[in-house]
């Protein structure tokens, strides 16, 4: 039987790519993000997970705003990394699990999610990022990945409960595959953040210590806002936490909290990295 070892959330501010590029995580703009990162990376050398499952959000790469999937998975055998505008070095690609995508795809259709089913798929900055993050400078990622890609950008977007649900349904098809690898559940993107219009720049740390607070003991309460109330505390951007709610919601039932980083701005994003941690029924 597999087993969800846990669940990484955490930022992917293209900027990110750029500061580890250069070297300078120790520079005082950046030390206080990155500081978040070591326990992380404890976590996976210990708990050596075969295959994660990210829910993300894409930004124009593989869809743009005349055709725009609310949920994606991706099927594809690879997935190579693009940048769709930022400079950003390319990472290697990432391996995919064809057999876990359908059986995850089969699931969720049954469990009437009606996703698009992706066998050609690029990622973009909201799925490295985080990767580089997690496993910095490897030769090759030591991992196979799912990607779940969630619409954050074109309204009308999934609701908060609905892709709650969707994390859910995505932990009773793991629950129910047959192959015993370790599953690591990532959610990226967040937390609050407006990149444009009049309110760009705007960050809302008490909303997103909410959203941190009840994460792992009540993810319900993050659901009980309308999109455009989350939008509203959030920023357009912010609504990214709609990936961290649909992973959180992967992790199943009971969830503990086992590492939190929060440190504002990164960028124009306030920026955090968690770990939490799947407890038995
Ligand atoms: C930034 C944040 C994002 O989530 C993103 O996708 C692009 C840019 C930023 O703060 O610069
Ligand atoms: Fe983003």
């Amino acid at each position: 039987m597999a087993e969800i070892i846990g669940g990484y959330f955490t930022s992917h501010v293209p900027a990110i790519g750029g500061a580890m590029h250069r070297g300078a995580q120790q520079d005082p703009y950046w030390q206080p993000f990155f500081d978040g990162l070591p326990p992380v990376r404890e976590l996976l050398a210990r708990k050596k997970p075969d295959v994660a499952v990210v829910f993300s959000n894409d930004h124009g790469l593989n869809f743009f705003l005349d055709t725009m999937p609310t949920f994606a998975v991706g099927a594809a055998p690879s997935y190579a990394n693009a940048d769709e505008g930022w400079g950003l070095p390319l990472y290697k690609t990432f391996p995919g699990h064809p057999a876990l995508s359908w059986h995850i795809i089969e699931a969720l259709v049954e469990d009437e999610f009606d996703v698009t089913m992706c066998q050609k798929m690029l990622v973009d900055h909201a799925l490295s990022i985080p990767f580089e993050l997690a496993w910095p400078g490897v030769e090759a990622w030591p991992i196979r990945i799912v990607p779940i890609g969630i619409n954050t950008v074109q309204h009308p977007l999934p609701s908060a409960r609905r892709t709650l649900a969707l994390g859910r349904a995505v932990n009773r098809a793991i629950a129910s595959w047959a192959g015993d690898e370790k599953v690591l559940i990532v959610g990226t993107g967040g937390l609050s953040h407006q990149l444009d219009g009049a309110r760009a720049g705007f960050m809302n740390p008490s909303y997103d210590q909410f959203c941190l607070d009840h994460l792992a003991a009540d993810p319900d309460a993050l659901t009980r806002d309308s999109i455009h109330d989350i939008v509203r505390q959030a920023g357009t951007q912010g609504v990214e936490i709609l990936n961290w709610i649909a992973a959180r919601g992967a992790l199943g039932e009971a969830a503990q909290e086992v590492h939190r980083n929060y440190h504002l701005p990164i960028s124009n994003t306030a920026a955090a990295t968690v770990w939490l941690e799947p407890e038995p029924a």
